[in-house]
């Protein structure tokens, strides 16, 4: 299927009063998330239009390196704050279903799981992913500096807290403090349902390579 434009969706949590996180934060935070597909727009327009022939590939600086870079910067800043914006709206509490059955199992109990991952949003400069691998169907709390750094090859994000300072200066205040009750907040606005629907997506998906061999293991070398 060929590119088509990026759209920004709409989203149930911004039609909510959210617990500890105001309207003005989703307010401002939803035209970053606009930017953000305008300038992936523009980026893939600019790489379909260059002359390959023609273009400068310099690895130091050229137009090409740069473009295709920050693409993917504006590319997952819509992707990441697509599942952030679609999971929040919900009741919060404990996880259920598929999802608490993986992490109870990875992490030695939901709780261990809970306090990893508020731990790793301390830890990260702009968000924390957790991730199901398509390859061995576990999952991994990922550390992300940036939009595209460093998730890896074959991960699904299932649930994705937003830990730059803009999700949370407005309400809570830039301080490591201020950040650890917007987290706590977060989770008391996450719709489980939806993390589990994106897991469900991810374990099908998995199924459906696993059915076609595409994770067969090969002796090495043959
Ligand atoms: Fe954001």
């Amino acid at each position: 299927m060929p590119w088509d434009e990026l759209k920004p969706r709409k989203f149930v949590a911004f039609e909510k009063e959210l617990d500890g996180i105001s309207k003005q934060t989703m307010e401002d935070h939803y035209k970053l998330y606009e930017g953000y597909a305008k300038k992936a727009n523009e980026c893939r327009r600019r790489l379909n239009e260059f002359d390959y022939s023609e273009i400068e590939g310099n690895q130091v600086f050229s137009e090409l390196r740069a473009v295709s870079i920050d693409y993917t910067f504006a590319l997952l800043g819509y992707k990441n704050h697509d599942l952030y914006f679609g999971h929040l709206g919900g009741e919060g509490g404990q996880p259920d279903g598929r999802f608490a059955e993986i992490v109870d199992d990875e992490f030695n109990g939901v709780d261990k799981w809970f306090d990893a991952v508020k731990k790793a949003a301390s830890a990260a400069r702009g968000w924390v992913m957790v991730g199901y691998d398509l390859n061995d169907g576990s999952i991994f709390n990922y550390i992300m500096d940036t939009q595209n750094l460093w998730a890896v090859y074959n991960m699904v994000p299932v649930l994705a807290i937003d830990v730059y300072e803009h999700a949370y200066v407005r309400d809570f205040g830039a301080t490591p403090d201020g950040r650890k009750q917007y987290v706590e907040a977060f989770f008391r606005n996450l719709d489980w349902d939806h993390v589990n629907r994106q897991l469900g997506q991810a374990e099908a998906a998995k199924e459906g390579a696993d059915r076609t061999g595409l994770q067969e293991e090969h002796p090495v070398g043959a």
